[in-house]
């Protein structure tokens, strides 16, 4: 029944015990399922549990609570090297005194495959990962890009039925690491396997993702797309996680149907749609991103803030504008600059009107 998912985990909980002699919830009632053929992303700051996720679906951890299935069946008590899955990190670890070849085949030879066979099974893994006729030659022969390749080739290589790949870029500097995310990305649609990817960098995770599960604390606060990511945050800390948010606290003060009421205490009275229900008197923070903003542009309609500009910085493709207002609060506005000389829409020291739609905020309240 289970099969359309490459991997679940069903309320898993990995407790360690830490030097000082406490114990520590690593991964805290995670459930989560990936679906076959996906680009899935475990997304979080550093010690927010994705390595401990990626190591209990790879075997190297047993789960303190909880399961692990692949494509259906329960490896939880099941030894690493029987489980159908392959494992890419970051330190890729090639034998140095070995050729590109033996590395590759390295696993296949241990298995027993014929060398007949192990050859053509070498060039097919680098084909795919576009480094052909690069047999002969010994890790210290090829750039930092050509080794992570190589690496992934050899996870690659006995064709596993999911890939699990712990910041594999890591170690590759921006441009390289760019043009790899793209290249990760088309070979993970050409092979069609299930890629498990950790990262803590959110742009990362939103170009290369079919669905990123986003992780706080051994929690996974949100599994979506992308889009839904960024455009519908579940809590204040996935919308400050991923991309640039504005919040605006405040206190709600009536709801009819969708629309709610929301005094921002000094500054004044906002209106957002939610298909939540929220009570009068409740906290609730209004997140709107920088880019759904505009300034001294009012909307009707809309909601219209008066606040002044105490910073104006231009960075080419846009202008972002900080706004103070009269409460305790403030906001970054984004303006594209769509004409060729376009002038600033205000200068520090003004005052300034900060407006956006009912519909573009979040109302969050945790
Ligand atoms: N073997 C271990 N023993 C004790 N604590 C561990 C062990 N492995 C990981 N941890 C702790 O568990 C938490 C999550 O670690 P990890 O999964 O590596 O996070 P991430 O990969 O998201 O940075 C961290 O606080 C880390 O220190
Ligand atoms: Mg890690």
């Amino acid at each position: 029944m289970t099969d359309e998912f490459a991997v679940e985990m069903q309320d898993v909980v990995k407790r360690f015990t830490t030097p000082e002699g406490g114990i520590l919830a690593a991964v805290n009632h995670v459930t989560m399922q990936i679906r076959d053929g996906e680009f899935f992303s475990l997304l979080g700051p550093s010690g927010c549990g994705k390595t401990t996720s990626l190591r209990m679906i790879a075997g190297f951890e047993l789960p303190t609570e909880g399961k692990i299935l692949i494509h259906g069946k329960d490896v939880s008590q099941i030894a690493p090297f029987q489980r159908p899955v392959n494992t890419v990190f970051q330190q890729y670890a090639l034998f140095p005194h070995m050729t590109v070849e033996q590395n590759i085949g390295f696993g296949l030879e241990m298995k027993g495959v014929s060398k007949v066979e192990r050859s053509a099974r070498v060039s097919e893994a680098l084909e795919m990962v576009r480094l052909p006729g690069m047999e002969m030659r010994k890790p210290k022969q090829l750039s930092g890009g050509q080794q992570q390749r190589i690496a992934l080739a050899r996870a690659l290589v006995n064709k596993p039925e999911v890939l699990l790949l712990d910041e594999p870029l890591g170690a590759l500097d921006l441009k390289l690491r760019k043009e790899m995310q793209l290249e990760l990305k088309s070979l993970q649609r050409e092979v069609g396997i299930t890629f498990i990817y950790v990262t803590h960098d959110q742009e990362e995770a939103l170009t290369m993702s079919d669905r990123i599960a986003v992780m706080s604390k051994g929690v996974a606060l949100q599994v979506d797309k992308p889009e839904a990511i960024y455009e519908r945050p579940a809590t204040k800390f996935v919308a400050d996680f991923i991309g640039e948010t504005n919040f605006l606290d405040g206190v709600v003060r009536g709801q009819t149907g969708s629309t709610v009421e929301v005094d921002l205490p000094g500054t004044g009275t906002v209106y957002i749609e939610s298909s939540r229900t929220f009570a009068n008197g409740q906290q609730a923070t209004v997140a709107v991103r920088p880019e759904k903003m505009t300034l001294n542009r009012e909307i009707s309609g809309g909601n219209n803030l008066t606040g002044r500009v105490e910073e104006v910085i231009y960075i080419g493709t846009d202008t972002h504008y900080g706004v103070r207002f009269a409460g305790s609060h403030k906001a970054r506005v984004r303006e594209q600059n769509v004409t060729q000389g376009q002038k600033a829409l205000a200068s520090i020291g003004d005052e300034a009107v900060v407006s956006f739609t009912r519909t573009s905020p979040r109302l969050l309240t945790e």
